[in-house]
């Protein structure tokens, strides 16, 4: 797992449940005295560890862990990359060429790594179909980080279904607006 994950998810804890929570979560994961650093490449095994440790930690569920930190982690990796993001597009866009976006931030560290495997496509006007499968189960990132996107564009989001596939897979539609169109509609 990249280190702009893993040393973000340390920043979420710390900001958002309070620093002792990393410190549990680290000791608990085995791991006391690592530090993570944003430029590194970690283990999966080692955030997964982090993940479960602060579910226990904190007492919250992983999918709600995961969902908060999806929508806090947007606005940090979007300064980190500024250079490499496009800034001039809309949220949907922005989802839409999401895998090349990812894609590039991944092969700075390593010409080899690829994707997360996160397909987005338009499925109707405003309408986002979004397909999650990857073997790390981090699916519950998306709707968090679907509305991180969308506030970092001054755009609206509504999650309209989310449905759990086989083997940590999941599938969500969402509804995206600009601000302007929805203050015209409900106007
Ligand atoms: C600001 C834009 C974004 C940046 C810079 C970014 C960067 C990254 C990086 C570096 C990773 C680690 C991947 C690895 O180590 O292989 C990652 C993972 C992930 N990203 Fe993003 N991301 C961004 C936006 C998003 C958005 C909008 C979504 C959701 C739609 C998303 C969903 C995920 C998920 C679920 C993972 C976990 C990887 C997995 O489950 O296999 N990311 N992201």
């Amino acid at each position: 797992m990249h280190g702009a994950i893993v040393s973000s998810f340390k920043r979420y804890l710390d900001t958002a449940l309070g620093e002792d929570i990393w410190r549990h979560a680290v000791e608990d994961a085995g791991l006391k005295g690592k530090t993570y650093m944003p430029v590194s490449i970690y283990p999966d095994e080692e955030m997964e560890a982090l993940l479960r440790a602060a579910e226990q930690a904190s007492g919250l569920r992983r999918d709600d862990l995961l969902g908060d930190f999806g929508e806090w982690v947007i606005a940090p990796l979007m300064q980190l990359y500024k250079a490499m993001i496009p800034q001039d597009c809309d949220a949907t866009t922005f989802l839409v060429n999401l895998q090349q976006t990812h894609e590039r931030i991944l092969k700075l560290k390593d010409p080899e790594a690829h994707a997360p495997g996160i397909t987005v496509k338009r499925c109707g006007a405003g309408l986002l179909e979004i397909r999650y499968a990857s073997t790390r189960n981090m699916g519950a990132m998306i709707p968090g980080a679907v509305k991180g996107i969308a506030s970092w564009f001054h755009e609206e989001v509504a999650l309209l279904a989310s449905e759990p596939g086989q083997g940590g897979q999941s599938t969500y539609v969402f509804r995206v607006s600009s601000g302007e169109m929805t203050s015209k509609q409900a106007g």
